[in-house]
C-alpha cells in the first residue's frame, strides 16, 4: 500500500528525475543488463535511448495516476498487455525494480533518504504486482 505521505514525496521529487530523462532512462537498462545479461536479448532491435525516454514517460504517468486509482490501474493493465509476448520472466521484475530504485537514488542524490526509498519500493510493488498478474496470469508451468 502507498500512503498519502508517500504519494506526496514521490510527486515532489519526480520533477528532478524528469530533468535528465534520457540519462536516467538509459541508466535503468544499463543496470538491468549488468544484473541480468540475458535480458539484453529482449531489446536487440530496440533503440535504448528511445526506450529509456518511454520508460521515464511511463513512470510519469504512474506518478500522476497515484491520485487517480482508476486511471492508474487501467493504464498499467494496458501497458502489461503490451508486454505479453516479449518473453519476460517473472524474476526480471525484481531486477528491473532494483535498477529503477538505483536510478532514483542516483538522480535524487543528496535528497535521497529512507522515506523516498520506501515510497518508491511501495509504488513499484503495486506496479509490478499488477503487471505480473496480467502478463503471467495465463502461463501455467508444464
Ligand atoms: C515498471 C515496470 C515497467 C514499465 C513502466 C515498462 C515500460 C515500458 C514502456 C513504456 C515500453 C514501450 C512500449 C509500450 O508502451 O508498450 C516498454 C516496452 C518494453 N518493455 Fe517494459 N516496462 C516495465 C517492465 C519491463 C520489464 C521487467 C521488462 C523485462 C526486462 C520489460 C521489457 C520490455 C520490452 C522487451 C519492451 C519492448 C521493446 C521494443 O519495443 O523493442 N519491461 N516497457
Amino acid at each position: 500500500m502507498v500512503t498519502e505521505e508517500q504519494k506526496d514525496i514521490i510527486k515532489s521529487s519526480f520533477p528532478r528525475v524528469l530533468i535528465h530523462t534520457l540519462k536516467n532512462g538509459t541508466m535503468v537498462y544499463e543496470q538491468l543488463f549488468l544484473d541480468v545479461p540475458e535480458a539484453k536479448e529482449l531489446f536487440k532491435n530496440t533503440s535504448m535511448e528511445r526506450q529509456g525516454q518511454m520508460l521515464v514517460a511511463a513512470i510519469g504517468k504512474i506518478v500522476k495516476g497515484l491520485d487517480h486509482p482508476e486511471i492508474f490501474e487501467k493504464d498499467l493493465v494496458e501497458l502489461a498487455k503490451r508486454h505479453i509476448g516479449y518473453g519476460l520472466k517473472p524474476e526480471y521484475f525484481t531486477h528491473f525494480g532494483n535498477a529503477l530504485i538505483n536510478m532514483f537514488e542516483v538522480s535524487l542524490a543528496d535528497s535521497w533518504n529512507k522515506d523516498l526509498h520506501d515510497a518508491w519500493v511501495a509504488v513499484y510493488q503495486e506496479v509490478a504486482g499488477i503487471m505480473k498478474g496480467v502478463i503471467f496470469a495465463n502461463q501455467h508451468p508444464l
